[in-house]
């Protein structure tokens, strides 16, 4: 079994995301100009914020919770909270949670997703999703994104993939790394393709909730139609990535219950701690996600000056949500080439192979707006880009 694993399934590990160099360096470098969750919070900001808004009750089951085993998918406490999210169409019992939307995302696709079934992954988008298709061991087409369609999925070309044995479309929205949004009309267009051919669409849609622009939020896919299946996080519009709490948000309860199966195989139960301090954090998410966003909004300030003051070297597509933009490089090099050099200076930027980009696509680059340590990443970006310059042959005139 061990061979068949790493036979089959091993280079599924070798995206550049997974490298030691890199892994290690997501946990300790000096500039983490990628990262893309909202800034931490610490658990005595949450205790804080709960009993400002006189949620005593969660801080005493939060000090006197059982350690023992949590209710397998989700307690129903917490998918109560959840689905506040969401409209009429979806309550507790449309909801499945995962120890973090990667394990979501891996899990669904695993049990929804077998050998000789077809798949649709609308890329560049977050590596796993692909991923998780390539270890389900289904076949998929990929159907590329493009700047000069403002990100936006073009739908004949996923209505020109489909085959008979196509089953599942992933995307993402918000979209990591663009920061574009999908638009109304394009996701209704892409739910009528889905449910004509009988076809689950499930959207990645983590970024929620950081809209720039609060009215640009149209329904979540797990709204829309009964064949969208919807994955959140609470650690990217939240900053509590270590809670360790994702979820799925599907109307189809045949779904949940097949998911919520699937994740017992993987897990019996994760934290309870983590549940109620989720709790905590959806009843005071406005605050959070304002906090977030005032630095969001302070960061994309920085990026648009720098970016306006360097047009000879770079292309900024304003983001429209999320934390994360993708910029393009016009220097002799690759994206790839100056993400490497960037790394030695202590500057991690994700390059365009750790999306699979087409060669179309090799000289854009990810970075990420959310942190409060992003200005000092700038800074340290500038000057490595100064110190280039004239080697590259952009002098400053
Ligand atoms: C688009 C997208 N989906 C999912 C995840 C994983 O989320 P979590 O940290 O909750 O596992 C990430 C993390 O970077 C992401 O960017």
């Amino acid at each position: 079994m061990l061979g068949l694993i790493e036979e089959d399934f091993m280079h599924l590990l070798d995206n550049p995301i997974r490298s030691d160099e890199l892994l290690v360096k997501t946990v300790d470098i000096k500039h983490r100009f990628y990262a893309s969750s909202s800034e931490p919070m610490s658990h005595k900001e949450l205790i804080e914020l709960a009993r400002d808004v006189g949620d005593e009750h969660l801080i005493e089951l939060y000090n006197d919770h059982s350690l023992g085993y949590a209710e397998n998918g989700g307690s129903l406490d917490l998918r109560r909270e959840l689905a506040t999210l969401y409209g009429p169409e979806i309550s507790a019992e449309n909801i499945v949670v995962f120890p973090g939307a990667q394990t979501g995302m891996t899990i669904t696709t695993q049990a929804l997703l077998h050998p000789g079934d077809h798949a649709i992954v609308v890329t560049p988008s977050y590596q796993s999703l692909e991923e998780g298709i390539k270890y389900a061991g289904a076949e998929f087409t990929r159907v590329m994104l493009s700047p000069d369609n403002n990100w936006q999925i073009d739908v004949s070309a996923v209505e020109a993939t489909i085959r008979g044995n196509t089953k599942y479309i992933v995307l993402n929205d918000p979209h990591n790394p663009s920061g574009a949004l999908l638009s109304a009309d394009t996701k209704r267009a892409l739910v009528a393709l889905a449910e004509e051919n009988d076809i689950l669409i499930f959207s990645d849609e983590v970024y929620r909730l950081l809209e720039l622009d609060p009215s640009d939020r149209s329904n979540s896919i797990a709204e829309l139609s009964s064949n969208g299946i919807a994955l959140g996080t609470m650690a990217k519009p939240f900053g509590c990535g270590g809670m360790c709490i994702g979820w799925v948000a599907c109307q189809d309860k045949s779904i949940i219950e097949k998911l919520r199966k699937a994740q017992h195989l993987f897990a019996v139960c994760f934290s309870r701690a983590g549940e109620i301090q989720a709790m905590m954090a959806l009843r005071v998410r406005d605050k959070i996600v304002e906090k977030n966003m005032q630095i969001i909004y302070e960061n994309l300030e920085l990026l648009k000056d720098y970016f306006s003051r360097n047009q000879d070297l770079f292309e900024w597509m304003p983001p429209q949500a999320g934390g994360t933009g993708f910029v393009k490089f016009k220097g002799p090099i690759s994206a790839d080439e100056l993400a490497e050099e960037l790394l030695g200076q202590e500057i991690l930027v994700f390059g365009s192979a750790i999306f699979d980009c087409d060669e179309e696509l090799k000289q854009y680059f990810r970075i990420g707006f959310s942190r409060r340590t992003m200005p000092a990443a700038l800074k340290a970006f500038e000057e490595f880009v100064e110190e280039r310059r004239a080697q590259w042959g952009h002098p400053r005139r």
